[in-house]
């Protein structure tokens, strides 16, 4: 989107009438020709005066709609600037570390490694891989990924001061490519209510925080936290001071999701045009999903020249999450006729990361979620049906596999060797860290095939999901469960399960089997946890499908998520709350750091 300032200042009678209006309705904030046209040069002007011009319309008895002054302009044509700005765009995927900051998504290193080699095998330029000063199993995840992951440049998270800025430069150490992501927030809010520091501070400390950061890397990115409730001469002055001390990559950050795209372009946009130095850098958005709009707001800022855009697989992220990467890889590849960029993303490789990070995390992805939504390329209408059977296109603008769906892919079946299950595990870009792990995998799959007639991709997947590829951090191990219901009876669970290798068995009733189930486990753990989520999903389609049971539990401040599966869903709900149990009891090992 490009604003028509030239149009908009006509339509107030040229700059001249413009400002003698303006100054006289409001003349305690008298507006000189000089400013007027100082919008026109930088071809934007400043929110507060927006407001204002919709004031001055009313009193001329007219209305003023901003979006009619926004026109659509072809990427090519963008004010030429993005031919400046190249027409590769770089992937910067933060599920390890703004992903990990949803609730009781923390993972573990060994987790952490498995999604670091799948961004990889996706093609992701730059894996943000934690934040290496919140804990020292986090710095040591970064170093183990560092070590691991040979494409993708690899970075930490470093608040501007000297401790973070050196945990990270340590851990990134190993690292082909190594990146440091440093930041200061720069609105007056936070930094009067939550820094407690002055502008000029603020300057200072980002300033010193890059100039550091290059003694370990010549990669390094600065970020004005909250930059979207900043002042824009404020951006302007502490971009202009980290790209002299050193910043390759400026990220301007929509913390809060406030943004909507036609602002967020021209906020881009102008401190493109006003930043001194800025075609030495690379510019980057990273936009939250308060307001839903964290990927039209990344797009747009692509629009105005943006050549980084930050994002999480399944839009993961703190609070709403970040902008999906899914998401803005496939509008960029399908609409290369507008955005004219490319990306290094190997789009089949983007349902298996999907489906790696939800089973890890334990975030289920919503059916209608685009692209990796078990729905998203389901057509119910029979019209819609028939059009695509007679051409794909009449409704589908990308197709199933090029996102990597496998269209519930029977996979292997009853007689299928070890060997045989290993090297679909590994096409499926399922990666075990023991010989130990992948055989409790492989008995596990061998007891699923003979309960089930056909095996999917998709119960691979879920197979894995409730730590199976973590046996040794798991103290509790499900083993077995009996549970009566019948109408008017009260449900009752007898459960036998693993602490430690030692067995426990326990037994109670409950409002239903889950409960039940629940509460038989919690006679003999007494974990004192609470129940805060508990969700289950058919993983195929068929009666005969596993259900895969998300739950969440808290307790004293600490959130875990918890995934078992089984063609039982009552046993896949006990699997889940002792997958849950085991994080909170290798708290340690499952890192989850919060800013
Ligand atoms: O949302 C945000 O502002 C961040 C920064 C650390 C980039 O996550
Ligand atoms: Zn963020």
């Amino acid at each position: 989107m490009q604003l028509d300032i030239e149009r908009l200042i006509e339509d107030f009678g040229g700059p001249g009438r413009l400002a003698e209006a303006l100054t006289r309705i409001f003349p305690d904030e008298p507006v000189s020709r000089a400013a007027i046209y100082k919008w026109r040069e930088r071809g934007s002007l400043p929110l507060t005066q927006l407001n204002k011009l919709a004031q001055l319309a009313a009193n001329q008895g007219r209305t003023f709609n901003y979006n009619d002054y926004l026109a659509m302009a072809p990427m090519s044509a963008a004010t030429g600037r993005n031919h400046k700005m190249g027409d590769r765009l770089f992937i910067f995927d933060t599920t390890l570390r703004d992903g990990e900051q949803s609730p009781g998504a923390s993972m573990t290193r060994e987790e952490k490694v498995r999604i670091a080699r799948q961004l990889e095998r996706l093609g992701v330029d730059i894996i943000e891989a934690g934040f290496a000063a919140a804990s020292p199993g986090d710095a040591q995840a970064i170093h183990a990924i560092a070590e691991q992951v040979k494409d993708s440049t690899v970075c930490s998270l470093a608040r501007a001061n000297d401790n973070d800025v050196r945990a990270a430069g340590e851990a990134i150490k190993p690292a082909n490519r190594g990146r440091i992501h440093t930041f200061i927030a720069t609105s007056p809010i936070h930094m009067e209510k939550k820094l407690r520091m002055t502008p000029d501070q603020v300057v200072e400390a980002a300033v010193r925080a890059v100039r550091q950061a290059r003694n370990f890397t010549d990669d390094v990115e600065f970020s004005a936290e909250d930059a979207v409730r900043s002042d824009m001469d404020f951006l302007v002055r502490i971009f202009d001071a980290v790209i002299q001390a050193g910043a390759r990559t400026i990220n301007v950050p929509d913390t809060v999701g406030y943004s909507i795209p036609s602002l967020w372009y021209q906020r881009i946009h102008t401190l493109i045009e006003r930043v001194p130095g800025s075609d030495l850098v690379v510019w980057s958005t990273h936009c939250h999903n308060d307001l839903g709009m964290a990927v039209a707001n990344s797009l747009a800022a692509v629009e105005a020249g943006a050549r980084q855009v930050e994002c999480t697989i399944n839009g993961l992220g703190e609070r709403a999450g970040n902008a999906s990467l899914e998401e803005v890889v496939m509008a960029v590849k399908t609409r290369s006729d507008l955005f004219g960029l490319t990306t290094g993303i190997d789009s089949t490789q983007i349902v298996p990361t999907s489906k790696l990070v939800s089973t890890i995390t334990g975030y289920p992805v919503q059916p209608n979620k685009a692209i990796v939504g078990a729905n998203a390329f389901a057509h119910e209408s029979g019209i819609h049906q028939d059009g695509v059977l007679k051409h794909r296109e009449t409704y589908e603008i990308m197709s199933a596999e090029s996102v990597g769906w496998s269209a519930n892919r029977l996979t292997l079946g009853k007689l299928s060797g070890r060997n045989a299950f290993k090297t679909k595990l590994t096409e499926l870009g399922i990666e075990l860290a023991s010989e130990e792990a992948l055989n409790a995998a492989f008995a596990r799959f061998k007891e699923l095939a003979d309960k089930k007639r056909e095996v999917f991709d998709e119960d691979l997947y879920a197979l894995l999901s409730d730590g199976v590829g973590a046996v040794e951090l798991e103290d509790f191990k499900f083993v077995s469960l009996k549970v009566n219901t019948e109408t008017g009876e009260e449900p009752r669970a007898e459960i036998v399960f693993a602490d430690e290798g030692h067995e426990k068995r326990a037994a109670s009733s409950g409002s239903g089997p889950v409960d039940a189930a629940f509460k038989a486990i919690e006679s003999v753990v007494h974990s004192g946890a609470e129940l805060q989520l508990y969700s289950v999903n058919a993983i195929t389609k068929g009666t005969e499908s596993q259900g895969e049971v998300t739950v969440r539990l808290a307790r004293d401040g600490t959130i875990v998520n918890g995934q078992g599966a089984d063609t039982d869903i009552i046993v896949a709900s006990a699997k889940a709350y002792l997958s849950a149990l085991n994080k909170f009891h290798g708290k340690e090992n499952w890192l989850n750091p919060q800013l």
